[in-house]
């Protein structure tokens, strides 16, 4: 059975495989009749047990847009919020027949365990696990990269991309540290030093602590939300002080390169770590980057459940 868990469970040609299969599925949804009947008969279940707008929706939208049968479960709501442990959800749902679970997580490491204990025989996708991963959005980014900066073709040989702030917290950066330097882009990491993690000094990455020098040099730009509800410190003086040195506004917009694109994976703290005018500024691709999401998706969905009869990572 094949897994996605983390950006290490493909390789940079199964990688560009996603990329180009999205492409195609993002002319299915630009056409009049949006749904393929690929995955007709197989059931997904969206098992979320921490909040979600964009990955959980798209999710969905993917799966209905391949005719799979769609079983939407959050903790609030369920008995996961009574207790009930991973193990004992993940049989419930087994006893369903779900051919794949997409698993949002608190716990880094849920997502492996499900698959790991083998509780379920799908397919297992991992929609963020604690600060670990969140491969999906690594994908959709380098998809919306691509798109921009490559004419939706090839790897991303050359391009240089920041990603700026809460590094720390996010598995938005590790998942997309580890598939951008695989496809070929060079990655600049750009925080406070309290928010870099100190296993970052091994990462194929360079490091900057002043955003001002290094946004002339930058294809893309991707900021990253303060994830305050993860911070157990203080990280920073203040939110005054952070936004000065590590937000984008429309000042440091003008230091970037025209063509270079501004991306956060969302959800966005307005006026933090970027000011209202960036987000909507003509550089800004944040509400691209979700609807590139749906597209990413169902090409997850196809490759990895109706190709999980002929190949295997276990
Ligand atoms: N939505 C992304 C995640 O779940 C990023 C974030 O929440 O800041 O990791
Ligand atoms: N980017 C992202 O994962 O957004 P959600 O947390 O809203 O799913």
């Amino acid at each position: 059975m094949r897994h996605l868990l983390s950006i290490n469970d493909i390789d940079k040609d199964f990688a560009i495989t996603i990329l180009d299969t999205a492409h195609e599925m993002a002319r299915v949804s630009e056409g009049a009749v949006k749904k393929l009947p690929t995955l007709r008969g197989k059931t997904v279940v969206n098992l979320f047990a921490e909040d979600s707008t964009r990955t959980r929706i798209s999710f969905e939208a993917a799966a209905k847009r391949l005719s799979a049968d769609v079983i939407n479960f959050t903790a609030k709501g369920s008995s996961i919020s009574k207790g009930e442990s991973l193990k004992d959800t993940a049989q419930t749902l087994q006893a369903l027949g779900a051919d794949a679970v997409v698993i949002r997580h608190p716990a880094s490491g849920a997502a492996h365990q499900l698959a790991r204990g083998k509780w379920i025989s799908g397919t297992v996708i991992n929609a963020g696990d604690g600060t670990h991963e969140h491969p999906s959005q690594a994908l959709l980014d380098a998809f919306t990269i691509r798109k921009h900066l490559r004419g939706g073709k090839g790897d991303l040989s050359g391009v240089e991309v920041a990603i700026v702030g809460d590094i720390l917290h996010s598995r938005v950066a590790r998942s997309n540290v580890l598939l951008l330097t695989k496809l070929g882009a060079k990655v600049t990491l750009v925080a406070p030093p309290t928010l870099i993690p100190p296993q970052a000094q091994a990462w194929p990455v360079t490091i900057s602590y002043d955003f001002n020098s290094v946004l002339p040099h930058m294809d893309a730009i991707i900021m990253l939300r303060i994830q305050q509800e993860r911070m157990s410190d203080l990280y920073f003086p203040s939110e005054r002080e952070y936004s000065s040195l590590f937000g984008i506004d429309t000042e440091r917009l003008a230091l970037t390169k025209p063509h270079s694109i501004l991306m956060h994976p969302g959800p966005m703290n307005r006026g933090l770590e970027i000011s209202a005018e960036a987000a909507d500024s003509p550089q800004s691709v944040v509400v691209e980057q979700v609807a590139n999401g749906v597209s990413i998706r169902m090409a997850i969905l196809y490759l990895f459940i109706a190709g999980s009869q002929e190949s295997s990572n276990e």
